[in-house]
């Protein structure tokens, strides 16, 4: 890390090959000998080398917006590997998807049905789709990342399912293969997600009752991840995989998940440098090169990431509680607050653990602070997947009209 730093500047993102392969894997292996895709959500890690190296081993995407699709493509994985949910798809982005190829949409609605049925009769085609179901069920995680429940904005209700899944047989632009959903994100039991997969096999036997084809059942992702070292343990791919066979196995599906932070999440670090240790009257700060703007997890959600030196500190060496914050004018720009941290000094390196998803993209240039480089390490080499933009091309976007 140290090699990186000085080679590429911090603060910056860095995820290793060897890791995401390794949890892509653990999904595989888990839902054999059931015929099965694991389609990464690119939302949590949208880096093309990063997709690419999930797709060369065999990965579907799952995309809710024709960028995220384009970087899918970008990434060289066929458009009959990729699914496209999420609530707001647009007659643009639909036509952009079955043109260049798609292997399902996940449904969230019944005007999207409408709308995605014209656009696929207009161009003569008939567009694969799984309605998004929502089972009410409450996935017991953070209110802003919980999806399953009836007050949610996501899917339709599992009572209407069957008047509009024959609405969609009726439709000229549609033809329906399988039922999705997706429960909410970073749940660390089992539980919620039994109960939501007990619902569709009842609805899976249903709609097969009431002459649908139901060939594809698509899980969602959802499967949390470790925050803290040591103290946490949510379920493992293996014993997911073990009830998803067991709930699910005899109905003769192919089952597509969509797992994201599970894959990404702690496969990735970001680094930053301490630039002043300050003391003030009743406590002490650490203030950091990076910010709120290039991690928000902690700021949106008050979730917690592990933030450690990264030459490690000798065992035994003493701890003090401080605030570890970054440069931008707001308090919420406070990534822990009382941590206990050994002695790091102006000049030292941090890591923040468990920032492989939903870091980098969910960054922006608040305070005119630039986008941070995000780095790829394979073995003992490592490259740069994204580069740290100059001042003079971040400020060159902006355009002065003639008048002024
Ligand atoms: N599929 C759908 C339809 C989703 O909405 C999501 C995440 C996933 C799959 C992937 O879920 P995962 O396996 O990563 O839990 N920004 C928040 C997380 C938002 C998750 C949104 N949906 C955070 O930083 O915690």
């Amino acid at each position: 890390m140290s090699d990186i730093a000085a080679a590429v500047g911090t603060p910056f993102y860095c995820y290793s090959q060897a890791t995401l392969t390794r949890h892509f894997q653990l999904f595989r292996d888990a839902l054999a000998p059931m015929p099965s895709l694991v389609c990464f959500a690119v939302k949590s890690n949208a880096n093309v080398a990063v997709l690419k190296v999930l797709g060369d081993l065999g990965a579907g995407m799952d995309v809710v917006s024709i960028g995220e699709y384009l970087r899918a493509r970008a990434a060289g994985v066929p458009g009959d590997r990729i699914v496209f949910s999420g609530v707001g798809k647009t007659p643009t982005e639909m036509r952009m998807a079955l043109e260049g190829g798609i292997r399902q949409f996940n449904v969230e609605s019944e005007p999207e049905l409408e709308a995605l049925s014209a656009v696929a009769a207009s161009l003569g085609v008939q567009a694969p789709i799984a309605l998004r179901v929502n089972p009410d069920v409450d996935a017991r995680t953070h209110e802003k990342i919980s999806t399953g429940r009836k007050e949610d904005k996501f899917g339709v209700p599992i009572s209407r399912a069957r008047a509009i899944y024959a609405r969609a047989a009726a439709l000229p632009g549609i033809r329906v293969v399988g039922i999705d959903m997706h429960i909410g994100s970073q749940l660390t039991e089992l539980a919620p997600f039994e109960a939501a997969y007990l619902k569709m096999a009842d609805l899976t036997r249903a709609l097969r009752a009431d002459g649908h084809t139901i060939e594809r059942l698509d899980l969602g992702g959802g499967l949390g991840i470790p925050y803290t070292r040591g103290n946490e343990a949510p379920p493992l791919p293996l014993e997911y995989g073990a009830m998803v066979k067991r709930v699910l196995g005899d109905l003769d599906c192919e089952i597509e998940i969509e797992p994201g932070r599970l894959i990404s999440g702690n496969a990735g670090i970001l680094v930053a440098q301490v630039i002043y240790r300050k003391k003030a009257e009743e406590r002490e700060f650490l203030i950091l090169d990076a910010a709120m703007n290039d991690l928000v997890r902690p700021a949106m959600y008050g979730a917690h990431h592990d933030i450690v030196p990264v030459i490690e500190a000798p065992a035994g060496a003493p701890q003090v509680p401080v605030d570890i914050v970054g440069p931008v004018c707001e308090s919420g720009d406070t990534f822990a607050r009382q941590r206990a941290m050994p002695l790091v000094q102006a000049g030292d390196l941090v890591a923040f653990r468990s920032a492989g998803a939903y870091g980098a993209v969910m960054s922006s240039e608040y305070n005119t602070r630039p986008l941070i480089p995000e780095v790829l390490v394979s073995g003992d080499h490592f490259a740069v997947i994204r580069p740290r933009p100059s001042y003079d091309a971040m400020i060159a976007r902006d355009t002065i009209p003639a008048w002024l």
